[in-house]
């Protein structure tokens, strides 16, 4: 053993081989200093010392953190969006909205694609692959369906013209992955700010586009049975239509779309 007022150089070369072999038998592996250090010798902590390192820690037991504050995300949402006074200021709120985790996994927001002016503000459901991409709402192949279908009626989300424009957007402004239906929670978060969106362009009606814009609008889904019947949403006349993507899928739903087309020419032309 060494003895404490051993000094370093009175080790002999098999005395210092036979400590080192001790100390990795140890588990020693590392030199943390180069100069070897006695923690025995450390200045024993003063019981005052001690006493006043107790005091907050029973202060934090007796008296624990209160519990974070639970975010809501529909009343931030409310408050953001109400905060917004342009379509501007409210594509920045929703830019800036990180409660809906749709978010994370988009590459864009779709905000909005047309005329702020128009008559007719389109409801579809959430952007898809390309609308994704592009950052434009109804821009794959069912939106060119419905292009087809406005431009049937006389209605262009083109037009610089208030009476033959079209404005469109979608419920949710984020691409669900894989392109499931969004979730009640996730149309809960954002409907706030489609409530808004609607009153900022205040068009004369909307066309729900779908399930999901029926939920957001009317609190109720069933598309197939409520297509073609005015009902009011967001405080004004709304028409649910069956979805493009449906009609792509099933063909013969046209003929019934294009009697609700008929009816929303109607509707605008007062005859
Ligand atoms: N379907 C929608 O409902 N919205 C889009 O923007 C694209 C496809």
């Amino acid at each position: 053993m060494v003895g404490e007022s051993m000094h370093i150089d009175a080790i002999d070369w098999s005395l210092a081989k036979a400590l080192l072999e001790w100390q990795v038998e140890m588990g020693v592996d590392e030199a943390i200093l180069d100069a070897p250090l006695s923690r025995y010798e450390l200045p024993e902590t003063s019981p005052a010392k001690a006493a006043s390192v107790a005091i907050p820690e029973k202060k934090s037991a007796s008296a624990p953190p209160p519990p974070p504050v639970e975010a809501d995300p529909v009343a931030d949402a409310r408050a953001a969006a109400s905060r917004a006074g342009s379509l501007d200021a409210l594509r920045a709120a929703i830019d800036a909205f990180d409660h809906c985790d749709l978010k994370r996994g988009a590459r864009n927001l779709v905000f909005a694609d047309g005329n702020p002016a128009a008559r007719v503000l389109v409801l579809g459901e959430a952007p898809g692959r390309e609308e994704d991409i592009e950052g434009r709402p109804f821009v794959g192949r069912a939106g060119q369906l419905l292009d087809r279908m406005l431009a049937a009626i006389g209605l262009d989300r083109a037009s610089a013209n208030a009476e033959s424009a079209v404005y469109i957007t979608n419920v949710l402004p984020w691409r669900p992955p894989q392109n499931r239906d969004p979730s009640p929670e996730e149309i809960a978060i954002m409907r706030p700010f489609v409530e808004k969106h609607i009153g900022l362009v205040n068009p004369d009606m909307i066309v729900l586009m779908g399930n999901i814009s029926c939920d957001a609008g009317l609190g109720r889904r069933g598309i197939l049975r409520m297509r073609g019947q005015w009902a009011e949403a967001f405080g004004r006349p709304a028409l649910p239509m069956v979805h493009p993507a449906y009609l792509l899928r099933n063909p013969a739903a046209k003929r019934e779309a294009w009697a609700d087309l008929l009816s929303l020419k109607a509707r605008l032309t007062g005859h």
